[in-house]
């Protein structure tokens, strides 16, 4: 019965990776949403998927934030250093998050938990061009970013539109945008309607969407019931290369759909 579970779940795998026309998926049993023990065999997954996934040598390793990452970095360890030197780089600055879970803390924690090193990216986001453009001629901030577009594997997850529109304590005029363009899933501070477009973006410095294409592996960790209609929105559009690493929570209800 056991093969036989397993079987079925190889082929939903198959099944959502073809239907989002990207290179693998995993699926790990239940629901991240409901249990916790879930959330932390996504992280496995993801160490098991870089294990596989990145060559030995120098690896610069770009991560975004948010609570997903942190569970992710949490079940990092020393064995993914084992041929290769890690180097963890923030790909975006700050973003009116709590510390822990920013782009900033994840890194140091992956670096920590790998014995890899990290980078720092200190830069606030949200504001004006006037006020970022100098920052960016600075060493540290300069060096940072060159950095992250020479990534060989980016790592981020993938959330509701308005709880993360909320969470991030957004303006009212653009809470308003969002709900007028019907965003339904956020990534990368890019937001998505139904359709996979973008119809709103955080403006801030680090890694932008278009950046994703030159980068060789890119991880997308995300699950739950709830994040479904976000994981689809985006993923309609993701780049082939992406490996989506999510639950049965979240596969069951998108493949319903399809
Ligand atoms: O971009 C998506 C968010 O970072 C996801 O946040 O992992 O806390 O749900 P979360």
């Amino acid at each position: 019965q056991m093969m036989g579970q397993l079987l079925g779940m190889r082929e939903k795998e198959k099944e959502l990776a073809t239907y989002f026309q990207i290179e693998h998926c995993i699926i790990v049993s239940g629901d991240s949403e409901e249990q916790r023990k879930v959330m932390e065999e996504l992280g496995h997954a993801t160490s098991e998927s870089l294990d596989f996934l990145l060559p030995s040598g120098d690896n610069i390793i770009a991560v975004m934030g948010g609570t997903t990452m942190a569970k992710v970095a949490d079940q990092m360890t020393k064995a993914l250093s084992n041929d290769r030197h890690l180097i963890f780089v923030p790909a975006r600055g700050g973003i009116g998050e709590a510390v822990n879970i920013q782009a900033n803390t994840i890194s140091s924690q992956m670096a920590e938990n790998t014995g890899g090193e990290n980078r720092v990216l200190y830069v606030p986001e949200q504001v004006s061009e006037e006020t970022y453009k100098p920052l960016l001629q600075e060493p540290a901030v300069f060096n940072t970013l060159k950095m992250v577009t020479k990534a060989k594997c980016v790592l981020h997850s993938i959330g509701d539109a308005k709880l993360m529109a909320e969470r991030r304590g957004m303006s009212e005029e653009a809470l308003a945008l969002i709900k007028e363009q019907a965003a339904v899933g956020e990534a990368f501070g890019y937001f998505f309607n139904k359709a996979g477009e973008v119809v709103y973006k955080i403006p801030r410095i680090g890694l932008q969407l278009k950046d994703l294409a030159k980068i060789p592996c890119v991880l997308a960790i995300a699950g739950g019931r709830s994040k479904a209609t976000a994981i689809e929105a985006y993923m309609k559009n993701a780049p082939s290369q992406t490996w989506l690493i999510t639950d049965e929570g979240a596969a069951n209800q998108i493949l319903k759909g399809v």
